[in-house]
């Protein structure tokens, strides 16, 4: 594997799709997982064979549709979870098998009832089970964020040992500051012995809003691989957006890593993504939002006419946007005013722009926004 690139596990179609309102059928996540193939991640996970036919029958279809991408199934460290995921993937051309459980304490002892001796023991079970059908198989200790570092290197150890070519580090809560989870990763690194021949993967949820810095403090520590979704849709708050981590590496070349993803597909992904799960995009999110290349208070907005890198870090072009969005509202000022009239067709004297922009003001501050048909109305 070459180091500097970061793998980019797609999780849209499956803890994506665990949103109440947002479940796909077949046939829209087939027409997703081959835009992801388009896009260029790396792995899509498909599903949770188990959990239901029509997931079964969706990871079974589109591990006959993709050729390029891993494609993933999710189990639990059950073993007729795993023969129905390895049934699912018997298309596929790279199959992946993605098998866990939970290693918090507070998982043990709520949810299992059960004792760390017995949670590595079944973890070891699955992931030997896993093998027994595929020969890559990854392996997520479900709540690592809150567990603690010694007891996680011991799982990661035992299932590194079993067979385990990939190793997922949940911060399942999202839970951890960056600088946590980055030392959580960190310590595995220097604590497992033999974790250099797997990739250690980075699965973070957003509920404080640090899904996104977790997973690249994740990268600065040693993982080499991002579970994320498309517009950062997932359980609760959501999980890592791909599109946030595909473009931090990209506009920080000093951090030496990147992926495979074509940015210039990730506005069209977006979009595809909202429109079939019906789940609308918030209009400030970072990279996707319909205001993320928009300006509209005056001060901006002459800067960006002037020179668009005074106001934005990156060309909208590079993630398929056609050009940045100058507003009119009432906060505008002139440059914004005179560029939209010329897009228009109206070369204004700065006499006429002056006249133009008070009457301009009068009409701003009536309504949110100043369309173009205000803007021929103001001219006729
Ligand atoms: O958040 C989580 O822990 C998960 C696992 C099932 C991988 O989604
Ligand atoms: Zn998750």
């Amino acid at each position: 594997m070459d180091q500097n690139q970061v793998h980019i596990f797609d999780t849209t179609l499956r803890d994506g799709e665990q949103v109440p309102g947002c479940k796909l059928d077949t046939r829209q996540k087939i027409v997703i997982a081959r835009q992801l193939e388009k896009l260029g991640v790396d792995v899509i996970e498909a599903g949770f064979p188990i959990s239901s036919p029509g997931d079964f029958r969706s990871v079974e279809e589109i591990a006959k549709a993709v050729t390029d991408p891993i494609v993933c199934g999710l189990t639990r460290a059950v073993m007729k979870d795993i023969d129905v995921a390895a049934d699912a993937l018997k298309h596929a051309k790279r199959p992946r098998i993605h098998t866990g459980i939970g290693t918090s304490d507070s998982h043990i002892k709520f949810k299992f009832n059960t004792t760390r001796e017995e949670v590595i023991r079944r973890a070891v079970d699955a992931v030997k089970h896993a093998k027994s059908y595929v020969e890559d198989v990854e392996f997520y200790a479900e709540d690592a964020g809150r567990t603690d570092n010694e007891f996680l290197a011991r799982v990661i150890q035992a299932v590194v040992d079993a067979g385990a070519t990939v190793l997922n580090i949940p911060d399942t809560t999202g839970y951890c500051l960056p600088e946590e989870y980055g030392a959580k990763i960190a310590f595995l690194r220097d604590n497992v012995n033999g974790i250099h021949k797997c990739i250690l993967s980075t699965h973070c949820h957003n509920d404080l809003g640090l899904a996104t810095a977790n997973s690249i403090a994740g990268i600065q520590n040693g993982a080499r691989q991002i579970e994320c979704t498309i517009n950062g849709v997932g359980e609760r708050a959501g999980n890592t957006a791909l599109e946030e981590v595909a473009m931090i590496m990209r506009q920080h070349p000093s951090l030496g890593l990147d992926t495979r993803i074509n940015s210039k597909l990730l506005t069209e992904t977006s979009l595809m993504v909202r429109e079939a799960m019906g789940m609308p995009v918030q209009a400030n999110k970072a990279i996707v939002g319909a205001n993320a290349f928009a300006h509209s208070s005056g001060i901006h907005q002459d800067g960006v006419i002037k020179r668009r890198d005074t106001y934005e870090i990156i060309d909208p072009a590079d993630v398929g946007v056609d050009e940045s969005k100058i507003v009119l509202t009432a906060r505008s000022g002139r440059a914004a005013l005179a560029y939209r009239f010329k897009n228009l067709g109206y070369d204004l004297t700065k006499v006429q722009l002056d006249q133009k922009y008070a009457e301009f003001l009068n009409v701003a501050d009536g309504k949110k926004e100043v369309q173009d048909e205000d803007l021929v109305e103001m001219m006729s």
